[in-house]
């Protein structure tokens, strides 16, 4: 699978870019959140992982200072070219704003690239599907300029890059969760973080005769990326107005009881729902990561079930593709807890099932999906893996 991966990238190497002396390989996963929606921008806790899907690059130096990029997933758009001295977001340059932006993201930083680069990219995370493809190639990128150019960085610094150059420049308003997944991914575990400080544990996610399930909506986001920006202004709404009652940093300072307290400072009632969710569901996150610590798998579906209620009537978020996914998983024997994860508005869902009844699932609720929606979705057994490598590459020392 690996083998064939690397000779593929290789091949089409050669074929766009001429040969391949000098190439270096690389991998950068994408990641599921298990629980802990929403959360990241309100000082919350996140329970993500690190997929064994993810991107994969061919890359090399160049000489002079032009960036060549080329994804085999849009080979249609061929090479798109730009420079180190053209730095800037456009819409013609489509997905290379992601690496382009992490590249001016390390010149910001000090971290100036000395050349240009050819970069070949080909992922098989499900397009669209809010398993991070976008995150998985800026943490891709930020780990080949670490190590192509030899720049000192942690892991956890490519996360914050990555969020950096996704804020300013790609204009998108994301929390840390989807670039510390990728970047700080490990092998059979899940990331317990506190975006409050970014101080995190490692949990096994052992599910004895259970696997991760991914159920992709298939549905195509339009006001996604708006709407998520207004929640998150909402949110802020809503703690600005409990800040004039209670001293608190962040939503994820307060617990259920501290809040209902003192909701009645927020004047309005949507406003009261949003933030009820980001309370909840980060006291969620926390007892959900204690029930799998204590194997408790069973309560940790329940917690994943009410995390998408809270989603779906509190936070609304979810949209008729995502409640039907979920709904008739909920319905299957064998189904341990499912719900949206990612952004939502679309996307997919993640459920743990029973190894026996994952059969029955996705026929079952691919079935009702597509007579209620009209269009099929897709399903994906995951296995979680590690963070960003190298694969293969020379070992000659930088000059
Ligand atoms: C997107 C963002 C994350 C997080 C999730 C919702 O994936 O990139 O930062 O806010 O939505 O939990």
């Amino acid at each position: 699978m690996v083998k064939n991966m690397k000779e593929k990238l290789l091949k089409t190497f050669a074929e766009v870019f001429g040969d391949t002396e000098g190439v270096r390989l690389y991998f950068a996963p994408g990641r599921v959140n298990l629980i802990g929606e929403h959360t990241d921008y309100n000082g919350g806790h996140v329970f993500p992982c690190a997929l064994t899907i993810g991107t994969y690059g061919a890359v090399r130096k160049r000489e002079d200072n032009k960036l060549r990029f080329y994804s085999m997933n849009f080979s249609g758009l061929g090479v798109i070219e730009t420079s180190l001295e053209d730095l800037t977001p456009c819409k013609e340059a489509g997905w290379t704003n992601y690496p382009k932006g992490v590249i001016w993201a390390f010149a910001e930083k000090g971290m100036k690239l000395p050349c240009g680069m050819d970069v070949l990219l080909n992922g098989n995370i499900p397009n669209g599907s809010g398993l991070s493809s976008s995150a998985s190639v800026e943490v891709l990128t930020g780990f080949v300029l670490k190590d192509l150019f030899g720049f000192s960085v942690s892991n956890k610094e490519l996360a914050l890059i990555g969020q950096f150059s996704e804020n300013q420049f790609n204009g998108v308003n994301c929390g840390i969760m989807d670039q510390f997944a990728i970047a700080m991914g490990k092998e059979g575990h899940a990331i317990f973080l506190d975006t409050a400080d970014l101080s995190y544990e490692y949990a096994p996610v052992k599910l004895a005769g259970a696997k991760i399930v991914i159920a992709c909506s298939n549905k195509k986001r339009g006001l996604g990326d708006s709407k998520y920006n207004e929640r998150r202004s909402e949110c802020e709404e809503a703690l600005r107005e409990l800040q004039a009652v209670v001293d608190v940093k962040a939503l994820g300072d307060l617990d259920e009881a501290a809040f209902e307290a003192n909701c009645g400072a927020i004047a309005d009632e949507v406003r009261v729902r949003r933030a009820r969710h980001a309370v909840y569901e980060n006291r969620r996150t926390i007892k959900a990561v204690e029930a799998l610590k204590q194997n408790d798998i069973a309560l940790f579906g329940r917690l994943m079930n009410e995390s998408h209620v809270s989603l779906r009537d509190d936070y609304e978020v979810t949209g008729i593709e995502l409640d039907t996914l979920v709904e008739e998983a909920w319905k299957v024997d064998g189904v341990i807890g499912s719900r949206m994860t990612g952004a939502g508005f679309g996307g997919c869902t993640v459920s743990l099932v029973k190894d026996e009844a994952i059969d029955a699932f996705i026929g079952q609720v691919g079935k009702a999906y597509q007579e209620k929606i009209g269009y099929a979705a897709d399903f994906y057994v995951v296995e979680i893996g590690g963070g960003p490598a190298r694969l293969m590459g020379s070992e000659e020392k930088e000059s």
